[in-house]
């Protein structure tokens, strides 16, 4: 059974190919909003066939146990407002995943992603056991700065030219969460 996390707004459901055609409009009405502050994304990703193929890829990364990526519906409504993504999930000595998320440019400031976070982190921690989860962000990034500062996460230092942002290789602040409870 694909995974759907509840909030008091929010649903958080588990990426399926079936979402491609409501993926494919979040990326399309959000591209300006979200252009650099994260990967660079190429034309093909932007078509129903691109987000088509990219969620099947999740969906396999989620089958071997590396990924996690939830999808955020108001609970009245059928439309994507964001996005919560863990990855590269490692097991062994060290339970830990890198975090990612994208919230819709008319939703932000009103604590959605905030709200999202707190619950998908702790199915990450008491559900999914893992002990470290890290968020690399921009140092100009201070929107999301706040966000993670809000859910408790601690700065680690600086990553050196760490992710390559519309072309150029861009310091990260790696942001920290640490479950004690494992
Ligand atoms: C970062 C992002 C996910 C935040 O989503 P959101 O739904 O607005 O987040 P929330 O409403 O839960 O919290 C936003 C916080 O930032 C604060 N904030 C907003 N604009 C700010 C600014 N320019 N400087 C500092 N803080 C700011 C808000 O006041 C709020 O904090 P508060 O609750 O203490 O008042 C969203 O802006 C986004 O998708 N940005 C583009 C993609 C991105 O940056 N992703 C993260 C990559 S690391």
């Amino acid at each position: 059974m694909p995974l759907i996390l509840e909030t008091e707004r929010l649903l958080l459901k588990q990426a399926s190919t079936k979402f491609a055609a409501l993926t494919q409009e979040f990326h399309l009405r959000n591209r300006e909003h979200l252009d650099g502050w994260g990967p660079d994304y190429g034309e093909d990703f932007f078509t129903l066939e691109g987000q088509y193929r990219r969620l099947r890829t999740v969906m396999q990364a989620t089958r071997a146990a590396h990924r996690l990526e939830l999808w955020l519906f108001k609970k009245e409504e059928k439309v994507v407002i964001g996005k919560v993504n863990f990855f590269d999930i490692r097991r062994a000595a060290l339970q830990s995943c890198v975090l990612g998320y994208q919230m819709a440019a008319e939703e932000t400031n009103k604590g959605y992603i905030t709200e999202a976070l707190a619950e998908a982190i702790r199915h990450m921690f008491e559900v999914q056991k893992l002990h470290r989860i890290e968020a690399n962000i921009m140092p100009g990034n201070a929107r999301s700065l706040r966000v993670v500062e809000k859910l408790g996460f601690q700065p680690e230092g600086i990553r050196k030219k760490y992710l390559k942002i519309n072309g150029v290789w861009e310091d990260h602040i790696p942001m920290v969460l640490i479950n004690d409870g494992v």
